[in-house]
């Protein structure tokens, strides 16, 4: 298995492929990705013009550092294939990740692998496009640690609530947020997909994602679905608007203090090393070899943002 190109995932803007003057602003925006929707941002009727406005936008806009993701139509629609070949034939060497959404199986995505790999020899592309999946129906969910080890190409899983919640007939009043039937439950009812979402991308290399929040005017139920997310182990969340990248950067952004710690746990743990021992005291606790794990993650995140802070703009 050979690890997926590391790129900071803090936030990643979605776009209408529709929308050209807004793509103009994400290409800027203080996103860490952005990625240009062609599924359900984009009207069924506008689905085939859009596709040349993606193809000039990726090969007239200056991206920076950020990632530059393209979200095609669903595999069970017919749109799928045409986005792949006209988009990547004429713009493949300016993308970095196919997003694929309502990934059904493991077949979905070496379908996708192989098509992209059929673009790239033909167009002599020398820089494989990677795939990023969603996990946002039941069969996702159920074939999820399938889906993970489907392909060197995959680099990322993502949850999306509202497609999952319609696809296990749930109620759900706000994509990305809690309502009343979240009182109704005891417990978190996202926690099974998005705990098993994290474990399958963690077991195979891979960035894990968390959806979108749809209420761009509510901070706080944004702040509270981007803490959970945190919290069970996500790299990072999609945006819907702007306002939203600030935040969501934010909360996966280690903290000062916490690099501050990773750097004191790392050196202090070498040192013991080199003297034949596992564990050591650091500021009157306990530190070993799973630290040293969890303080190199949050290093090489810091070195991440450091580098991309540099870049211009
Ligand atoms: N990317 C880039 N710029 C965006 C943006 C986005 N996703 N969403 C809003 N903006 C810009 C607007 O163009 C506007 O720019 P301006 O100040 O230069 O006029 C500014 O941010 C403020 O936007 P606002 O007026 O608050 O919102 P809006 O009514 O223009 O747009 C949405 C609201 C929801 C239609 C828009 O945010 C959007 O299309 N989001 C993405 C939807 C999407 O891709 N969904 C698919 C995945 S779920
Ligand atoms: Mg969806």
């Amino acid at each position: 298995m050979t690890a997926p190109p590391e790129r900071l995932c803090r936030s990643t803007l979605y776009v209408p492929a529709s929308r050209p003057d807004m793509v103009a602003k994400a290409a800027a925006s203080a996103a860490d990705a952005v990625c240009i929707d062609l599924e359900d941002a984009v009207a069924p009727d506008q689905k085939e013009t859009s596709r040349a406005a993606v193809v000039r936008a990726l090969t007239t806009l200056e991206f920076g550092h950020r990632t530059r993701l393209v979200r095609i139509n669903g595999l069970d629609t017919p749109f799928a294939y045409r986005d792949l070949i006209d988009v990547l034939e004429a713009a493949g060497a300016h993308v970095d990740a196919v997003m694929v959404p309502k990934a059904r199986g493991p077949d979905d995505i070496r379908f996708v692998a192989t098509l992209l790999g059929q673009i790239e020899a033909r167009m002599g592309f020398s820089r494989p496009i990677g795939i990023e999946a969603q996990i946002e129906t039941a069969a996702g969910f159920l074939w999820v640690r399938e889906i993970a080890a489907s392909s060197e190409r995959l680099e990322a899983l993502i949850f999306g609530s509202g497609d999952y919640a319609a696809s296990m007939r749930m109620p759900l009043a706000d994509i990305g947020g809690m309502d009343e039937h979240d009182a109704a439950y005891p417990g978190h009812r996202w926690h099974a997909v998005m705990h098993g979402i994290v474990a399958a991308a963690r077991a195979n290399g891979l960035r894990a994602i968390d959806g979108p929040f749809a209420n761009f005017k509510d901070e706080a139920g944004l702040a509270r679905a981007t803490a959970t997310a945190r919290a069970l182990g996500f790299d990072g969340k999609q945006c819907i608007h702007p306002a939203q990248l600030a935040p969501v950067n934010a909360t996966f952004s280690p903290p000062a203090a916490e690099i501050e710690w990773a750097r004191a746990v790392v050196a202090a743990y070498r040192a013991a090393t080199q003297t034949g021992h596992g564990a050591v005291a650091v500021n009157g606790k306990m530190i070993d070899a799973a630290n040293i794990r969890m303080a190199e993650t949050t290093l090489r995140r810091a070195e991440l943002m450091a580098a991309n802070a540099r870049e211009t703009p």
